[in-house]
């Protein structure tokens, strides 16, 4: 609570402590619950079937009937209008998404992470305009990702990550205006990753798609992509992923692990913003290039692969152990045993 909402409830108070001086003291029974009660009646009605839904789980306790919602737990409210802004719940919650969360027209971030949620996700959930955080990984929803999310003009974080979505990603994803951080790893998604996906409406956006089942070639249209992160590790993708390399862009983490991808490495550029660099566990070959000692790297793994000749020797590169480079076809040089 900020100062000025304080001082106004002082102010409040004080005046109506001077009323209760000059007035007869009302019965309690006439007194009318709904002027201490910032809580809006649609807000209010959306918050009890939630909690219904939600089988009166005990993180719900303080959601009692006929009291303030906004003064609720986990509930936040905009002090000027008293609108639900912000629900986040977690833990041992069992049920389903109800169609009423719809009617939280004001809410900004619904956090329902680490529960049990079963089921699918609402279409109503469409109707949340001023969305822009939707959290609701850690579940066992299922079903298709939902194609109508793309209605959703605010949101910049769509996390459904660690659930039991299936089927194909919905092309229109890239249509959100103002995603920036799309979550969908750890699920059951199958088919390719979208052509629409080379062209999303923000820059530098971070895409999560690892461990699903996701096949075929990386789009083409990854190759304008001006990307922060992307996760494809654990997929059964193959083909050329060297689109992803470039020297523009403002590429921080690539993870491509655990995919069957095959091309050369040798000409790669790096974008010097490259941290995290994962491509362990594919049929990538040729050389390590140079360009790699030039990077300030967090995190460096390309074991597994079909790789050749010297490790590039400086900067950050021999940081890291020979479990960073192992099982290649022909690399040597620290920290790999000595060329010959
Ligand atoms: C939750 O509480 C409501 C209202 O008290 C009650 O009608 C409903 O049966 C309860 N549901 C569960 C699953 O406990
Ligand atoms: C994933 O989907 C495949 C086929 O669509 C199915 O056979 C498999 O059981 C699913 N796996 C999980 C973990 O749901
Ligand atoms: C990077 O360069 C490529 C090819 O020169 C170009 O197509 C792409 O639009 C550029 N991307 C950015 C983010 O500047
Ligand atoms: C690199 O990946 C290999 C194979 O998955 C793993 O054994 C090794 O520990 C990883 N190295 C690092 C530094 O993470």
């Amino acid at each position: 609570m900020d100062g000025g909402s304080a001082a106004t409830r002082l102010s409040f108070l004080l005046l109506a402590v001077l009323l209760l001086s000059y007035l007869p003291i009302p019965s309690s029974s006439s007194r009318s619950l709904a002027t201490s009660v910032r809580c809006n009646p649609q807000d209010y009605a959306a918050m009890m079937k939630i909690k219904a839904a939600f089988g009166n789980a005990s993180a719900m306790d303080s959601w009692v009937p006929n009291t303030d919602c906004c003064n609720w737990r986990v509930v936040e409210c905009d002090p000027n209008t008293n609108r639900v802004t912000q629900i986040l719940l977690s833990g041992h919650i069992y049920g389903q998404i109800p169609p009423e969360i719809g009617d939280l027209t004001y809410i900004q971030e619904i956090i329902f992470i680490l529960m049990h949620l079963t089921g699918t996700i609402p279409s109503t959930i469409t109707k949340l305009k001023y969305l822009t955080v939707l959290r609701l990984s850690y579940n066992s929803l299922s079903g298709p990702v939902p194609s109508f999310l793309s209605q959703l003009p605010l949101v910049n974080q769509l996390e459904l990550s660690h659930n039991k979505f299936s089927g194909t990603i919905p092309p229109s994803l890239s249509n959100l205006p103002s995603v920036t951080y799309l979550y969908l790893d750890y699920n059951n998604l199958t088919g390719e990753i979208p052509e629409s996906f080379g062209k999303f409406k923000q820059p530098g956006v971070s895409l999560y798609l690892s461990h699903n089942q996701l096949s075929g070639e990386l789009p083409k249209s990854f190759g304008n992509l001006d990307f922060d992160t992307i996760q494809v590790s654990s997929n059964k993708l193959h083909g050329d992923a060297s689109l992803l390399f470039k020297a523009n862009g403002s590429a921080r983490i690539l993870y491509l692990s655990r995919n069957k991808f095959e091309f050369d490495l040798s000409k790669m550029k790096l974008a010097n913003t490259l941290q995290y660099f994962d491509i362990s566990h594919n049929k990538i070959y040729g050389s390590i290039p140079k360009a790699i000692t030039k990077l300030n790297l967090k995190e460096l793994n390309v074991s597994y692969n079909s790789l050749c000749g010297k490790i590039p020797q400086g900067g950050d590169v021999q940081n890291y152990d020979s479990y960073s480079f192992f099982h290649n076809k022909c690399l040597c040089g620290s920290p790999l045993a000595a060329c010959k």
